[in-house]
């Protein structure tokens, strides 16, 4: 029997979300549906909303959860109902062409839900990332259900589903940030601010923090950012090079999504040194660089879709490291909300007042 539940849907480009009643149906041959017991409010899904990422409206937003599966589909056997799961948006197919590569962290062809959930109306939705999880209950593919140990709270262990992954593996996956290293990350949000923990995991001896937010700043420090800059008070290439011994940081992190920041991260690095980008540009964004610079100075320009992480590898890893006390997660969370909060959420995020707020159920 197909099930009628909350969620939180962007109708059209803009337009604030509202809470609408979703159909969700039983779960096709490798699905699954969880029930999801929190969820953060990460920008990609403001992204959503202002027609960022695509025009595929109505979104059904949310995509950084954890919670329970209720019931699998036909052939499911990795997940049963019962198990506690962190969603991922990397469900690898084991046979695209980088999977056969050996390099199943950029899977090429990942797994969704085939059914689509929808409007009472029968309206398709797009649910963001191919999860949707501002809903009391979602449908995925059973590949996007990730086990972990269910002593780690939703709330923390949600995050791992997206920011906090993208943050972490920016650093660590994509930028090989290793001990010693120097780290500039530029943008200390929930992404930015995850770079900062895993650089600081791996070892980084100087991690600078480089945002236009004070706040942000001092919550940086928290995540391990040996130093500040605040780029509206101060040149933030000019300050990454003072206290990089004049040559600027081995690995500099992009976590805005906007050229100009983009640019500062270029400059910021040493030679030989590499540019991660992981904030998500908006579709008209362009960027000019000088082109005997780029080659100048060497080095590698990468970008880092969800922290090049493999989430069965990972998501375990990452759980174990916070039981630990090694990786605050609880430090990410700067409110718990209800579903009809996240607008309000939004505009939190836009102000800077929040690091993450997150959806419990
Ligand atoms: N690559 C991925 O897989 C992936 C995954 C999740 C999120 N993202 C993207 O990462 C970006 C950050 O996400 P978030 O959830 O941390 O957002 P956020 O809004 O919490 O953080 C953004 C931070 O950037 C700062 N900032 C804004 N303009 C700046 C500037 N000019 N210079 C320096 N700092 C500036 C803000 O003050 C804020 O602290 C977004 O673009 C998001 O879509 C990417
Ligand atoms: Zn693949
Ligand atoms: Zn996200």
């Amino acid at each position: 029997m197909p099930q009628e539940v909350r969620g939180v849907v962007a109708r059209a480009k803009g337009e604030p979300v509202s809470i609408e009643t979703v159909v969700v149906p039983d779960p096709g041959p490798g699905e699954a549906i969880v029930a999801i017991q929190a969820c953060g409010v990460c920008h990609t899904d403001l992204h959503y909303r202002e027609g960022g990422i695509n025009d595929e409206f109505p979104f059904l937003l949310g995509h950084e959860a954890a919670g329970v599966v209720e019931s699998v589909g036909e052939g499911v056997t990795d997940v049963a109902p019962g198990d506690y799961v962190i969603l991922n948006w990397r469900a690898v197919c084991g046979s695209c062409r980088s999977c056969l590569k050996g390099k199943p962290w950029y899977c090429f062809s990942t797994f969704n839900a085939e059914q689509k959930m929808t409007l009472a109306d029968g309206t398709e939705l797009s649910p963001a990332l191919g999860i949707g999880a501002f809903i009391e209950k979602t449908l995925v593919h059973a590949g996007q259900c990730t086990k972990v140990d269910p002593a780690a709270p939703a709330t923390a262990a949600g995050l791992l589903g997206c920011g906090v992954m993208a943050g972490i593996g920016a650093a660590i996956n994509t930028g090989d940030v290793t001990r010693g290293d120097s780290v500039a990350v530029f943008g200390c949000g929930g992404v930015g601010d995850a770079a900062i923990a895993g650089a600081s995991l791996a070892g980084a001896s100087r991690i600078v923090a480089v945002d236009i937010d004070d706040q942000k700043l001092e919550w940086a420090k928290e995540f391990g950012a040996t130093h500040t800059c605040n780029a509206n008070d101060n040149d933030a290439v000019e300050y990454v090079k003072s206290v990089t011994d004049g040559n600027g940081a081995d690995v500099c992190i992009e976590a805005v999504g906007n050229p100009e920041v983009y640019k500062q991260a270029f400059e910021a690095r040493d030679l030989a040194g590499t540019v991660v980008l992981v904030g998500v540009p908006h579709p008209d964004h362009t960027i000019e660089l000088p082109f005997i610079e780029v080659f100048g100075r060497g080095g590698a320009l990468k970008s880092s879709w969800y922290g090049d992480c493999l989430p069965s590898r990972d998501f375990p890893m990452l759980i174990d490291l916070y039981q630990q006390g090694r990786l605050d997660l609880d430090r990410f969370v700067s409110e718990t909300i209800s579903i009809d909060d996240v607008e309000e959420a939004f505009h939190k995020m836009e102000r800077g007042e929040v690091l993450r707020s997150v959806v419990v159920m």
